[in-house]
């Protein structure tokens, strides 16, 4: 919102918008999505919004253009491009989130963060978060910005010791530092990240990278090893002529499907993937989606997959748990968080994902808006 106002103050005749939003969780997003209209609207500026999220575009553009590599796709008033896209890419790019799974759940649970506190130095930030993860299941964590999702997941990593509770894996105590976990304990967690480029090194070649944790863990090494990796990337729907490639040769789906590889490679039972598809199209998101479900069809690992993105939550959740200010709001299959009644929070966060609706953004304001006087009379 600070950019905007600055770059309003030069009075221009035209703003260029670049994925302004893309960092910010749904709730946060309103308000600055809102806020930028009004500026464009009160100063009567020209904008350029630039973005691969689909729901915002229809908040914020009166025309709508389509780009595939550097050539244009099609172009339409935004009602029209909407309801009756006409090329068959925008047709494509409308489609996704096309999985649709049904939530099962299990009472043999993989995994159970049973009443955790934990702080950095003396800052508080979980407070009493249990959360149980069923086998060969998949748990969505969503929450806002700094309500503690990736936080969890480093005392269940062990990077970061809780003051209070514990962690049970397969039944057993987990230590609480990762200095103290066995070898099999910390083969059996992996973690992948949102930011493929710095979590992998860019001077290590497809090769070493899969191959690392194969030689760690499984004690592979020479031809075995190759022959595995080369395996690993079939599964990942890579081929071998990638092998000798280095993280800098590849592109974002493809970093990140070399990191699921790695992930893989050490023998996992539960894989925490935090905002791993954040940074990609939408196109490719749905990528990565359909291969992380069909890995955890054809071998049963079990996934907490953070994310803020509701839709992504929706494709491929079998629990959901909600979190607030470092506190678990619920945990339940997701069709029971995800129909009404709703805790106050989670309506929040549910009303705040943008729909292919041009109108939404409106009435989403006016929700918000009645909500904060709610809580004004609330309190008063
Ligand atoms: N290394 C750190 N040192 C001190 N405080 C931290 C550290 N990492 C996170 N925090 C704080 O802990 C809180 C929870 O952060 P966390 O990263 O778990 O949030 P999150 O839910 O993953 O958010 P996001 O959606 O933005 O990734 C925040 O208030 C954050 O500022
Ligand atoms: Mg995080």
């Amino acid at each position: 919102r600070a950019m905007t106002a600055m770059a309003m103050s030069a009075r221009p005749d035209l703003i260029i918008f670049d994925e302004p939003t893309t960092a910010l969780d749904v709730t946060t997003q309103v308000n600055v999505l809102a806020a930028m209209k009004t500026a464009v609207e009160e100063f009567n500026t020209a904008a350029i919004y630039i973005t691969h999220d689909l729901a915002v575009v229809a908040q914020m553009a009166d025309r709508i253009k389509v780009l595939r590599y550097g050539e244009e796709v099609e172009e339409a008033e935004t009602q029209e491009m909407l309801s009756n896209p006409k090329h068959p890419y925008t047709k494509s790019l409308w489609a996704v989130r096309s999985i649709e799974k049904p939530a099962e759940t299990t009472e043999d649970h993989i995994l159970a963060i049973e009443n955790v506190t934990a702080a950095y130095g003396t800052v508080p930030v979980l407070h009493n978060v249990s959360i149980r993860v069923p086998r060969g299941k998949t748990v969505a964590v969503v929450g806002e910005s700094g309500s503690g999702k990736s936080t969890t997941a480093r005392v269940v990593t062990g990077l970061l010791p809780p003051s209070q509770g514990r962690v049970t894996f397969n039944g057993e105590a987990l230590p609480p530092d990762l200095k103290s976990r066995k070898k099999d304990q910390l083969q059996r967690i992996q973690m992948i990240y949102q930011s493929a480029d710095t979590a992998m090194n860019p001077r290590h070649t497809v090769r070493d990278i899969i191959g690392r944790p194969l030689e760690f863990y499984g004690g592979l090494r020479g031809r075995a090893k190759d022959e595995r990796v080369a395996d690993l990337l079939r599964m990942i729907e890579l081929d071998e002529s990638f092998m000798d490639r280095l993280p800098g040769e590849l592109s974002g789906g493809q970093k990140q499907r070399i990191c699921i590889a790695r992930a893989l490679a050490a023998g996992p039972e539960l894989i925490i993937c935090d905002e791993v598809t954040s940074a990609l199209d939408q196109v490719v998101q749905e990528g990565i989606l359909k291969l992380l479900l069909k890995l955890q069809k054809d071998l049963g690992v079990s996934y907490i997959f953070i994310t803020h993105d509701i839709a992504t939550v929706e494709a491929i959740a079998d629990e959901i748990v909600v979190m607030w200010q470092g506190k678990v709001v619920e945990q339940g299959l997701k069709d029971m968080i995800l129909s009404p009644p709703y805790p106050e929070y989670t309506e929040l966060l549910l009303s705040s994902v943008p729909t292919m609706d041009p109108g939404w953004l409106a009435g989403a304001v006016e929700a918000r808006q009645a909500l904060d006087m709610a809580d004004e009379v609330g309190e008063a």
